[in-house]
């Protein structure tokens, strides 16, 4: 049952970790939110705890590497909701953790570059025209101080590069949108109790979604995106 007023908030890897937190709080704040998840079953459960809160949820498959895949969830959410207003550009790997760039591994990089910067560049690609329709949105893309200028170093490197490249992006997507009522910024959550970081922080990701969460409820005005917002201290 979709929500009779409520903006609607598209979350990729909504289904655990950070994305699902951000979800949660998007939801308690009276958004609708679709939860993007790359399995059915995963998004269902997720989607139905939620909706025992009282919250407005559903799932949708979304595999952000399958541009076919990305087209309709963005065009479903919008067709079944009404509107798109919230994009979270959540959804990463990392699976380059002991990675060198001076020996390569192309496959690992490929599939690092295709989900981590690639991904969100398509979702924000088809997420733009439905947000031009009521000049209002928010895009919100994860990124990692490992992919910050200031932080570059050795390991994780395609990682890197995908966050550093979504950085860019997030620079050049706020500059274009600039006037339509688009807002597009990026954030580091820093270290993060999920799957991801191997429990290696207390971090949870309630705390983390804080900064994501407010920038996807930034109010009109004061401000033209684009910022590269960093939480400190980080060290991821
Ligand atoms: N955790 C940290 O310490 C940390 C630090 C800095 C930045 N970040 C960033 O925070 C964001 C969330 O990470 P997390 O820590 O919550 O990681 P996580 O627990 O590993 O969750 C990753 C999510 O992304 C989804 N995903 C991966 N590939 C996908 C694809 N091709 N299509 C759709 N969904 C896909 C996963 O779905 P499945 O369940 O199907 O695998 C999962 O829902 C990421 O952008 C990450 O880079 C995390």
């Amino acid at each position: 049952m979709a929500h009779p007023t409520a903006r609607v908030a598209l979350v990729s890897g909504g289904n655990r970790g950070l994305g699902l937190a951000i979800a949660t709080r998007l939801a308690e704040q009276g958004m609708h939110v679709v939860l993007g998840v790359r399995d059915r079953l995963a998004g269902r459960e997720a989607e139905e705890a939620l909706g025992r809160k009282g919250l407005f949820v559903d799932s949708h498959q979304l595999d952000v590497t399958d541009p076919a895949s990305v087209a309709r969830a963005v065009a479903d959410a919008a067709a079944s909701l009404g509107r798109l207003d919230v994009l979270i550009n959540n959804a990463a790997v990392a699976v380059d953790r002991g990675q060198v760039a001076s020996a390569p591994d192309f496959e690992r990089i490929r599939a690092t570059l295709d989900t981590n910067l690639l991904g969100a560049w398509r979702l924000a690609a088809a997420a733009v025209p439905e947000m031009r329709k009521n000049g209002y949105g928010r895009i919100v893309n994860i990124t990692s101080h490992l992919g910050s200028q200031s932080n570059m170093g050795t390991g994780n490197v395609s990682y890197r590069v995908a966050k550093a490249g979504l950085n860019a992006l997030t620079q050049i997507l706020a500059a274009e949108l600039v006037g339509t009522g688009i807002l597009v910024n990026a954030v580091s959550p820093g270290r993060t109790n999920t799957r991801m970081a191997y429990g290696e922080t207390d971090r949870t990701p309630e705390e983390a979604a804080d900064t994501p969460v407010w920038l996807a409820t930034l109010p009109d005005g004061g401000s033209t995106g684009g910022l590269f917002y960093e939480r400190k201290p980080l060290d991821w």
